[in-house]
């Protein structure tokens, strides 16, 4: 997956398809799509009925008669003809048209890091689906750190955290490449799930679907750390009766529910800063991690980090946004590459 900044240029439309969020760049443009990576169907029509946030707030509430999708899981295209007909909508009439003029439509798409073929393959045939004669793929990771703004072509180590709804990956990058990355399959995803199942398991509740994220900001923003309220009540449905009913959760117990998951992620830190050359290691004393990704915002797991590697811990500007922006930077033509030709003697 070597793309050069060249072949980048070239390209009109930047996506990021994720498993919570899908954004769309177009050069010249900007962000111009940022939507939940949902899409609701009428299984007698086969017709969308809505997606992005729409289809987003259906999830749950729906009659036999419609589905609601998610076409990519752990950030690989896993339905593309869904994928497509999503993002057809996402980008509207208007934008198509425009797409559709250019005569050699190339598109670039982050792809996770170490994406196995088949889900590079997804990636480009939804892509080629709406359009593209051409599609590059960057390593989520390159365009997440062009996207922060690290100094990726610099001869010193950056480290990049991208913490997805699906993953985790994180890296060592110098002189523009990756020296050491590990992708773990533990994401804002899972500390929902670890949420869900506390509160099954200790409180006998089932919590309807778009509550976790209230449940979460409940403990904020103490989020991971011990201030704020020691309780907080939560409304849901008994596992046993089905009938509606209310507790006051303890915050520190769930709190620990939402460490569990967290543990593999520090493994994986801890892992990478194992692999890593020393004069790497000294460089990321000094500037610290960069934390991107929607669940860089879990309150909390900046401090986590700091706590478990002693090392500066920096939350991006918009750390959601990051990939998508840094593959917008590299169409732009902001990035300038670091020649590194053989020296004339
Ligand atoms: N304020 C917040 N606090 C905690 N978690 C949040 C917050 N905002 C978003 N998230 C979590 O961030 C995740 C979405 O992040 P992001 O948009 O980076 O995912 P994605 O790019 O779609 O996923 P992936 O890269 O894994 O395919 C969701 O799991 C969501 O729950
Ligand atoms: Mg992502």
């Amino acid at each position: 997956m070597t793309v050069s900044l060249e072949q980048l240029r070239r390209c009109h439309v930047a996506v990021d398809l994720g498993a919570a969020r899908t954004r769309v760049y177009v050069k010249g443009l900007g962000l111009v799509v940022d939507e939940p990576s949902v899409a609701a169907v009428n299984t007698r029509t086969g017709s969308l009925i809505a997606v992005g946030a729409l289809a987003e707030q259906m999830t749950g509430r729906t009659p036999d008669y419609i589905r609601v999708a998610r076409p990519v899981t752990g950030g690989t295209v896993i339905d593309i003809e869904m994928a497509q007909r999503m993002l057809r909508h996402l980008l509207g009439e208007k934008l198509r048209r425009q797409l559709r003029r250019k005569p050699r439509l190339r598109a670039a798409a982050c792809t996770p890091h170490d994406s196995d073929p088949l889900a590079q393959r997804a990636a480009v045939e939804t892509l080629v689906g709406l359009g593209a004669r051409r599609v590059e793929l960057v390593d989520t990771l390159i365009a997440a750190a062009v996207g922060c703004g690290l100094p990726v072509e610099q001869p010193t180590a950056s480290m990049i955290m991208v913490c997805g709804a699906a993953t985790t990956q994180i890296a060592v990058l110098s002189l523009g490449s990756i020296v050491t990355a590990v992708r773990i399959p533990i994401g804002g995803d899972a500390i929902d799930h670890a949420v869900i199942q506390h509160l099954r398991q200790h409180h006998a509740l089932m919590l309807p679907s778009q509550s976790v994220r209230p449940l979460q900001l409940a403990l904020s923003g103490s989020g991971l750390t011990s201030h704020g309220p020691a309780t907080t009540e939560i409304h849901g449905r008994d596992v046993a009766t089905g009938l509606a009913r209310s507790v006051q959760v303890d915050t520190d117990a769930v709190r620990q529910a939402i460490h569990a998951p967290l543990t593999a992620v520090l493994d994986g830190l801890g892992a990478i800063l194992r692999d890593c050359p020393p004069d790497l290691v000294a460089d990321l004393v000094d500037c610290g991690i960069m934390m991107v990704g929607g669940s860089a915002l879990l309150p909390g797991l900046d401090q986590m980090l700091r706590d478990a590697t002693g090392m500066p811990v920096h939350i991006a500007e918009r750390p959601d946004v990051c990939a998508v922006l840094g593959l917008g930077a590299m169409l732009d033509g902001k990035i300038e590459p670091m020649v590194l030709d053989p020296l004339a003697c």
